[in-house]
């Protein structure tokens, strides 16, 4: 079964599709040496989406993050959410878009590292044509988390998060083949693994 990645950079949420069974292809407009499936460096919004089982999306999340809107610099990133929407709407298979909190999504489920036993929180949005059940967070039985995002070896006051580095940052992720640039931009392969085991089921059809 084929599952579509597209702007996948490095693979953090390839990586979790691969892992319930899913033949991989990503797609990025920037080359990704370290990305570590079949690989096409094209525009996602102009790559043909015929001959895939499934797509994933992640369009670039500057214009939602935090740090965009506390510099007040939202309108310089193009929102890609709604036309990535149109053209996985149009494709007619099962699809995923990702994104931070504050994005566009339909009805999003939200994932956090510490439902995974992980050491990172990093809350992501899933908007998915299929069910997924949300699981819980589990803040307290984490202690206190890995931020992984900056520079490693930092710290947020404001988030109350000390960084690590870059060996903290990889085993809080559960990704062990990334830079920190890479890290600080993927999503934790354990997030894709549990929606991948719900289209799985779907495209089974016992969902
Ligand atoms: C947040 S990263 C995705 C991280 C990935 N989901 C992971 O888990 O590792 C977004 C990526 O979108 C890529 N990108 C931005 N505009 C693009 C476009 N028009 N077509 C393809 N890729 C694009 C960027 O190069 C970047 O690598």
């Amino acid at each position: 079964v084929r599952l579509l990645d597209l702007f996948c950079k490095a693979g953090g949420a390839s990586m979790g599709y691969h892992r319930v069974g899913f033949e991989v292809v990503g797609v990025d407009i920037e080359p990704q040496p370290r990305y570590p499936f079949e690989f096409h460096q094209a525009d996602a919004m102009e790559f043909g989406l015929s001959g895939f089982d499934a797509i994933h999306a992640s369009p670039p999340c500057q214009r939602h993050s935090k740090m965009t809107k506390r510099h007040g610099r939202s309108a310089e990133h193009p929102d890609l959410v709604g036309p990535t929407r149109d053209r996985l709407i149009g494709a007619g298979v099962p699809y995923i878009i990702e994104n931070v909190p504050g994005a566009p999504l339909v009805d999003p489920l939200v994932l956090c590292g510490s439902t995974f036993e992980l050491d990172v929180r990093r809350h992501r949005l899933f908007e998915t044509s299929f069910h997924v059940l949300q699981p819980k967070c589990r803040h307290a039985e984490q202690g206190p988390a890995v931020g992984v995002y900056g520079n490693p070896g930092g710290s947020s006051k404001r988030d109350g998060l000390t960084f690590g580095g870059v060996d903290t940052w990889k085993t809080a992720m559960g990704i062990d083949w990334m830079t920190a640039k890479e890290l600080a931009q993927a999503i934790p392969p354990l997030y894709t693994h549990w929606i991948g085991e719900y289209l799985v089921a779907h495209l089974k059809g016992d969902l």
